[in-house]
């Protein structure tokens, strides 16, 4: 027959496995709701990547940074993510007349998430939810550059 004290360190052990068990499946939930991302744009019109992959629903913390040294003006930059089935010539030819509006148009239904246009030396960062699985376009919406800067979102 076990005395009372084996009893209370056989429970004291069980209690302990038990926070560890509870804190590691935590941080694991933790890890997979949230994803950042950093992606760097330069003064020679390009995104240093062009694919970025995702879970549905996850919390998207993007950042958009620019290594150049060119002004907003002359070689700004931003992130758009676009919806399913969006033309790209035709969303950049429409997005340049939003200079006032980092050149997204108002009222648009075509952007899922957009940063702000930022200069070189600057960095933005935005949050915002995957959509369901499937593949979307990204693109910087500055004049001409969705030609050169644009790539792959896929949610998985
Ligand atoms: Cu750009």
């Amino acid at each position: 027959m076990e005395t009372p004290n084996k009893k209370n360190i056989t429970m004291r052990l069980l209690l302990s496995i038990l926070t560890i068990v509870t804190l590691a499946l935590t941080s694991t939930v933790m890890a997979q709701d949230k994803v950042e991302i950093t992606i760097e744009s330069n003064d020679r019109m390009q995104f240093n990547m062009d694919e970025i992959k995702v879970e549905a629903g996850q919390t998207v913390v993007l950042t958009l940074v620019h290594t150049g040294k060119l002004p907003k003006t002359a070689m700004g930059h931003n992130w758009v993510l676009l919806t399913q089935g969006t033309d790209i010539n035709k969303f950049g030819a429409a997005a340049a007349k939003f200079a006032d509006n980092s050149y997204i148009p108002e009222e648009t239904d075509q952007v899922i998430a957009n940063t702000d246009i930022i200069g070189g030396g600057q960095e933005t960062t935005i949050e915002f939810t995957a959509p369901e699985a499937g593949t979307y376009d990204f693109i910087c919406s500055f004049p001409g550059h969705y030609a050169m800067m644009k790539g792959k979102f896929i949610v998985e």
